[in-house]
Order: C-alpha cells, then structure tokens, then sequence
C-alpha cells in the first residue's frame, strides 16, 4: 500500500465509498484516507468482505489497544484474518489461532527463544547471515530490485532458530508469500486456489522433513521445543507441530521482509533524513520503530467477540466479527504527533505494530535485531540510493507489502568494485 496522509480535500474518501476488505485498493492505492475519516468519524464501522461476511472495524489506537489486550471477551481461534472470516481450518491449533489455556502451553517454552536477550546475544551471527545476503550487491551497486532481496532477510533473523536448514532460506519466503496473497500477480502460480495448494504443499512437505530431522536430532529451536512440549497433559500431534511450524516461519516471513522494504524507500525519498542517519548512527534503534509504526505490516487482526463486550460505546454480542485495524491505530494523532511525518527522532513511539496483550509478536526482539543490522550495513556500504522504477504493492488487505522496489545502489567510494580491486 502507498503511504499517503490524510486526505487534502476533508470531502474526499466519503463513508459511503470506504472498503476496507478490496485488496486491490490495497495494491493500487491507499487506505489511510479511510482509515482517517473512520477514526473521526465512525470509530466503529460495519461492512461485509467480499464472501458476505459482516464484520466491524475499530481504527482508534484506543479502541485497537482495548480490543486486542481483551482476550477473555475477544477469541483468536475463530480466525484472526479477514480472508477468513468464515473460520480458520488451524483454528485452535496454532499459537496464534488459540486461547488460553492452551495459548499459553505453545508461547511460554517457545518465547525463551526469541527473547530480547536471546535476540541480542544473536547479533554475530544475524549480521554474518545478513552480510551473505547483502554484501557483493550492496557493494556491486547498480540497480537492484530490493523487495525481492528482502523476502529473504527474514531467515537470517530466526532461519537458525526456528530449526531451519540453510538449504530452505530461500524456498520458504516465496511460498510463504504465495500462501498469503495467493492473487497476487507476483506469487500467483495459476489461480488463487491453485497457488494455496502449491504452496501448502511445498510448506508442508519441508515442515515434516524438518520434524523428522528433529526427533531423530533435537537441537534448541522451535521445532525440538514444539516437538516436547506439553500440550494440556499430552504432547501435539504431528499435525499440531506442523501447523505451528508453519505459524513460525508465515509470522517472520510476511512481515519482516515488508518492513525492510518500506524502511529503504521511506529513506530513498528522505535523503535529508539519510544523511542524518549516516552522521548520527545512534539513531539506528530509533530508526526500526518508527519504521514499524510507518509500516504496519499487518494491516489488521480478526478476534471474534466471545461473551457481550462494549465497543467504541456498542455493544456486541458472541458471535460477532471484529478487525482490529493496526496500521490505522499506528496513524492517530491522538496518540502520535504528525502522525504523517516519517521521524526517526520520534519518542515516546508506542507503535502497536507488534500488536499488543497475550498475542503480541513473539518474533519482536529478533525483527528489531535484524532490521537494526540491515540498517548499519546498509550506512556502511552505501553512499546513497534511489527509487530507479515503478514500485508494486502487494494485493492483501491483511499484508501491507511490497513486491517490487528497483533501487539504483551507490555504494560507498571505498567498497565501489574498482575501489575493491
Ligand atoms: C517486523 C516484524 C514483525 C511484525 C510487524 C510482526 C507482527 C505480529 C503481530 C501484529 C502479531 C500479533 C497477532 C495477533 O495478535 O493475532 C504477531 C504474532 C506472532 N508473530 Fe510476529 N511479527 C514480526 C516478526 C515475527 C518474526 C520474526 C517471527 C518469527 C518467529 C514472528 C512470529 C510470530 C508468531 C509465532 C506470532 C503469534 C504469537 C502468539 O499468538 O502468541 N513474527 N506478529
């Protein structure tokens, strides 16, 4: 989706015409002119998705926050995105598609993992992996479709840690983007339905090698700690550690990758704010958080009301559908001071781009970590790049992506291949 501010023309984006379910305007333009008229003007909207869903949407960070800390009157397991608002077939059984008790049997052992201490003492080996990735292209320069070199950054940040062999870092980025916006031209493998299949296939068939490597070879990462893990008195079935496998690598791969891509074209078209960042490189972690907030990668998440709760001043009752909308809540400028304005310097950011409550992102330390590396090779090799093409937004209203971003690189005198040689 393109950043935009608000409307210009406080006419524009009337109630009548908002769709916060079409993909493609999520591809071709825009949603932050709706979301900004719904935050002022209907703090709880109702529509249906394209299947004939009725759902409601909450946009105040307020309203989202409230939403997503109340795990007791709002459940994950129906489903937590719109795509599909008629149920979840792993609902119940992932992480992230489960309540408590249960919910916390999965999260507890596997977080020790990700911690933020974990993460940290990670940091060698997240830039070793990083520099493989970026290196010989950053120093080469020239121009270079960064969205695509991105999908892969993620595996450097928890390939290890979810128990990943090297060989598959470059496989299941590409299908864990088909299996989110199958539609989408640049995943699409024939229709929608088609692609899904494929790439449920391909996924599945990698997750139960891994599992087997792993009973015969435990090691600490995910899939050994999923593999013994107490699951209500029982350990999960082979099913169950697939399906969570998959919630692991889908969680990392659709998100980090489009915050990196969002992050290097918010600064291709802030050069002023580059320079800054080369002279003042303490403003790295500062840097990654106002990129989460100005990314958003999950656009929205789906709970479904479980026992009557008060919403935006309505009540709703169980049974009922509710999106939370998070890249809307990371605009309000009742919390964020030029919600619009892209500020590296911004403090206090209390972005929610991680979500928030029993759910929040479990992957956070390790994202942060490795975005920071992305950001401190990227001042260390590079003097300056450039937007050199058209840039393609991904079709999902769940996802905010990029599928293409052609950069013109130049590097720094130093690394320049002459210069090397
Ligand atoms: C910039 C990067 C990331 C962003 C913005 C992000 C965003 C989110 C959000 C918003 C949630 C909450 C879902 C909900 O409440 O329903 C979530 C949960 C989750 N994320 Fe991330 N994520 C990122 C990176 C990662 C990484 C690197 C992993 C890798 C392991 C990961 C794995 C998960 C898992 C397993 C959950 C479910 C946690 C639970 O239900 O307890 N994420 N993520």
């Amino acid at each position: 989706m393109r950043m935009t501010g608000p409307p210009d023309d406080e006419h524009a984006d009337p109630l009548s015409g908002i769709d916060l379910g079409d993909p493609d305007r999520y591809a071709s333009g825009a949603q932050h002119g709706a979301w900004h008229r719904l935050r002022r003007d209907a703090p709880l909207w109702r529509q249906e998705t394209g299947d004939g869903f009725p759902f409601w949407s909450v946009t105040r960070y307020r309203d989202v926050a409230a939403v997503l800390m109340d795990d007791k009157s709002f459940s994950s397991a129906h489903g937590t995105i719109l795509a599909v608002a008629g149920g979840d077939s792993a609902g119940g059984r992932t992480i992230n598609l489960m309540d408590q008790p249960r919910h916390a049997d999965v999260r507890l052992p596997t977080m020790r993992l990700m911690s933020t201490h974990a993460s940290r003492q990670r940091t060698g080996q997240v830039r070793a992996n990083v520099r493989r990735l970026v290196a010989a292209t950053f120093d080469a320069g020239g121009v270079v479709d960064i969205a695509r070199l991105m999908l892969n950054l993620p595996m450097t940040a928890v390939g290890e840690t979810i128990g990943l062999p090297v060989e598959v870092w470059d496989e299941v980025p590409r299908w864990a983007m088909a299996g989110v916006a199958p539609d989408d031209p640049h995943y699409a493998d024939g229709p929608a339905a088609e692609t899904l299949k494929k790439a449920h296939h391909r996924l599945i068939a990698i997750f139960s090698d891994l599992i087997r490597q792993k009973q015969a070879t435990p090691g600490d990462d995910v899939v050994s700690v999923l593999l013994k893990l107490d699951f209500g008195g029982r350990p999960m079935d082979h099913r169950e550690v697939l399906l969570n496998c998959y919630s692991f690598a889908m969680g990392a791969v659709t998100t980090t990758a489009h915050v990196a891509s969002h992050l290097v074209l918010a600064l291709a078209e802030r050069p002023d704010v580059w320079r800054d960042l080369r002279e003042n490189p303490d403003l790295v972690a500062g840097l990654v958080e106002e990129g989460l907030r100005w990314a958003s990668p999950t656009n929205h998440l789906l709970r479904r009301v479980v026992k009557p709760v008060d919403v935006a001043g309505t009540r709703l009752e169980p049974g009922e559908l509710v999106a939370a909308w998070v890249a809307s809540a990371n605009r309000d400028d009742a919390v964020f001071a030029r919600p619009y304005e892209f500020d590296p310097r911004r403090s206090p950011n209390p972005h929610l781009a991680f979500g928030v409550g029993a759910h929040r992102c479990i992957g956070g330390p390790p994202a942060q970590v490795v975005l920071g590396v992305l950001i401190e090779e990227m001042i260390a090799r590079l003097e300056s790049f450039e937007v050199a093409g058209p840039v393609t937004h991904l079709r999902s209203n769940f996802i905010n992506g990029i599928t293409s971003l052609p950069m013109e690189l130049r590097p720094v005198p130093a690394r320049r291949p002459a210069a090397i040689a």
